[in-house]
């Protein structure tokens, strides 16, 4: 059977990597999330104080990227990756929203872009990957056999998230999640390098009203048509 390389874009929250991880279980696929490599170099900026609220120093950070090293190391228990920096388990971490709140800045400097893009297309050499980000469609993998845009309203997807974060016990509010998903959309659809915009071979699925089972029905039946 041949492996194909699934891209999943779209914006901020709209459950991406809920219906990636399926699909790449369901296939045996490899699942890469790519949002978490900019979470975690964001993360190390942070540990290094090279970025807050109130400024953000690029240049440190540019010429600390060679320090980083980031892998993925797959959770039998979970049943997903889990994302390591410098040998520490990272996952937990780069989730919270201090982390989301200046993981676009970040994301928005092409020298990281460029490092973990060329790790991206590494893990996606042997096909058979799902990946889901903001770019994988348009510059990881421009060739890629399938590609799905995911939309949603930003209602919903703030309603997902912050259902999510209660979930785990962080201690937010419906309206600080609404206005984080929202300023990243903003970002990460109006930055130079690498903008968020559905591939023109991509097929958009809007997923506010669709169940998670629908949404994997509908991702499936893409496949079986793509392979
Ligand atoms: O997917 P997730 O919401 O965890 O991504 C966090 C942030 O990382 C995004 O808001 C975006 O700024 C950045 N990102 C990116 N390119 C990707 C994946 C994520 O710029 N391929």
């Amino acid at each position: 059977t041949t492996k194909i390389t699934i891209a999943i874009d779209g914006y901020s929250s709209t459950g991406k990597s809920t219906v990636a991880k399926q699909i790449a279980n369901y296939l045996g696929y490899v699942y890469v999330d790519s949002g978490a490599m900019y979470r975690a170099v964001t993360l190390y900026a942070v540990q290094n104080n090279m970025i807050s609220p109130e400024h953000f120093n690029k240049q440190k950070l540019i010429d600390a990227l060679d320090d980083i090293h980031l892998f993925f190391k797959f959770n039998p228990k979970k049943g997903f990756a889990e994302m390591y920096l410098n040998d520490k388990n990272v996952e937990k971490a780069i989730r919270t929203m201090a982390i989301s709140n200046l993981v676009s800045k970040v994301a928005a400097t092409p020298e990281v872009r460029k490092k973990l893009v060329q790790y991206q297309r590494q893990m996606g050499e042997n096909e058979g990957v799902v990946m889901d980000g903001r770019d994988i469609g348009t510059v990881v993998f421009p060739e890629a056999d399938l590609k799905i845009f995911m939309t949603a309203s930003a209602e919903t997807r703030a309603r997902r998230r912050y259902d999510e974060l209660k979930e785990r016990g962080d201690d937010v509010s419906f309206e600080e999640v609404l206005k984080n998903v929202q300023d990243r959309d903003h970002i990460d659809t109006n930055r130079k390098d690498s903008p968020l915009i559905k591939a023109e071979d991509a097929v958009e699925i809007d997923n506010s009203n669709l169940s998670l089972e629908d949404q994997f029905n509908t991702v499936l039946n893409l496949v079986k048509k793509t392979i």
